[in-house]
């Protein structure tokens, strides 16, 4: 008996028909695993060939496992297959795990998906019970609303999830059953529930979130993995060309488990300045250069500080304000560094644009700021002095509108709050300076 049938057996997981359309990777290592977690699982594919591997026991394709599993659970009669979608009328979820390939433009191809789902949705006029169609396949935000929900007709029997997979090649099935993260997203708890139940014997906790999240996670994940990869190599090919051991940099770089390897800087907000990450970033690439290492990751950093800065301004130029009160004018919160203050950009394009704005920060005084940090600012903004109040309360009085720069203590963000003053939230995670309408045809 394997550890996963002895997890399983000691768990609540109920046994759930789920029909799996697509046996490729994703669906053939999910169809195998779920049916080894107790399911009577159906996998549902237009290629005979994988559907006639699947029936005789063998995994149509190579992966670590997943023909043990195949035979076995097909043995138990947990598992079967078929190129027909009518297994799916006494299935509870039709988990869908077509593939999504890259279109010649980099656009995600949704033609298997349209036509799987076009299928599905064509079955419904003879069901009687409930169906989750729950979208495991990677699909850009907005996919299961736009597309999906009014392919099937917006029929009352059907609830549509996103459950996307995140498994890798090469690893699948150890993935599946020892999942680094699980995420259902949708607007029908029952729905949701039922598709994270499915998943219920397995060491993890799902992540219960919107439709729209669950699409977008899956994405930000393999940016993310890309950005770390590209991270490490481009810090090691500078490290190697320096004669210095890329490894062991890396390596000591993952020790650091609060401000490195961590939730830290990984929240969405404002721009970053002060006065060591951009200089530091503008040595290493210099040096890069000049050793003719050319760091494209490194280099970007940078630039996309400064388009993030600047949608910020363009927000704030646009707000239907005449006098702006800005909180927070240090680089960041409990300090009174100035050196590269994203804030002192902001304002510079502000007062350049004519707008009346007056800024309040709990830590700058102007007579107890000196050397580097005092000749910045008054390089920068010569008549500082002027706009600076001394309290919130002189700000709160004068402005119309309040542009938050800086993370506010708790007692100051009541005192904003109970000024009744609109507030644009430069540094909150909603980001929503940034929000607008999506366009409709970006699908
Ligand atoms: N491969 C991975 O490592 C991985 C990991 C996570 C997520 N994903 C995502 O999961 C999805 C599936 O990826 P994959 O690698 O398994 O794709 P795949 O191409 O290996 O498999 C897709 C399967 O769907 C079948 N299919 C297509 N249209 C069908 C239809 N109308 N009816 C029945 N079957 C149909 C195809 O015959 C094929 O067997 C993609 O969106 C992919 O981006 C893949």
């Amino acid at each position: 008996m394997t550890y996963l049938r002895r997890m399983q057996m000691s768990s609540s997981a109920g046994s759930v028909h789920v029909a799996v359309l697509g046996l490729g990777y994703v669906g053939c290592v999910s169809a195998a695993c779920l049916a080894e977690l107790g399911n009577r699982v159906t996998g549902i594919d237009r290629d005979q060939n994988k559907v006639s591997n699947v029936l005789n026991g063998m995994a149509p394709f190579f992966e670590p496992g997943l023909e043990q599993l195949v035979r076995e659970n097909v043995a138990a009669r947990r598992l079967t297959a078929s190129t027909s979608l009518d297994a799916i009328q006494d299935a509870d979820v039709a988990l869908v795990c077509v593939g999504t390939p890259s279109e010649k433009n980099g656009n995600l191809g949704l033609d298997q998906l349209r036509r799987v789902v076009h299928d599905v949705a064509a079955t419904l006029e003879a069901r009687r019970k409930p169906l989750v169609v729950a979208i495991r396949s990677t699909v850009f935000p907005g996919t299961c609303e736009e597309i999906v929900l009014p392919l099937l007709n917006g029929s009352g029997l059907v609830s549509v999830v996103s459950n996307p997979e995140f498994l890798r090649e090469g690893v699948a099935v150890k993935d599946f059953m020892e999942p680094s993260l699980l995420v259902v997203g949708g607007g029908d708890p029952e729905a949701v529930r039922l598709v994270a139940s499915l998943y219920s014997p397995l060491p993890v906790t799902a992540c219960l979130v919107s439709l729209r999240t669950a699409e977008m996670i899956k994405y930000a994940c393999n940016a993310f993995h890309a950005v770390k990869i590209s991270f490490a190599n481009e810090i090691g090919a500078l490290s190697a060309r320096l004669n210095v051991d890329p490894g062991e940099v890396m390596a000591t770089l993952c020790e650091d488990k609060k401000l490195n390897v961590s939730p830290t800087y990984l929240r969405p907000g404002f721009a970053f300045g002060g006065s060591c990450l951009p200089k530091d970033l503008r040595a290493l690439t210099y040096r890069a250069s000049r050793l003719d290492l050319r760091l494209p990751l490194l280099e970007s950093a940078l630039p996309s500080n400064v388009q993030h800065l600047q949608r910020a301004i363009d927000a704030v130029l646009e707000l239907p304000a005449r006098r702006l009160g800005v909180i927070g004018l240090a680089f960041k919160e409990n300090t009174d560094d100035l050196r590269e203050s994203p804030v002192v950009s902001l304002l510079e394009q502000l007062i350049g644009k004519g707008r009346q704005v007056r800024i309040y920060d709990p830590h700058i005084r102007l007579d107890a700021i000196y050397g580097s940090n005092r000749n910045f600012i008054l390089q920068q903004i010569p008549h500082i002095g002027r706009l600076l109040d001394n309290s919130a309360e002189q700000l709160l009085e004068w402005c119309d509108h309040v542009v938050v720069a800086q993370k506010m203590p708790p007692d100051l963000a009541s005192h904003v709050t109970r000024s009744g003053r609109p507030v644009t939230d430069l540094v909150g995670p909603a980001l929503a300076y940034v929000a607008g309408p999506v366009p409709a045809s970006v699908l």
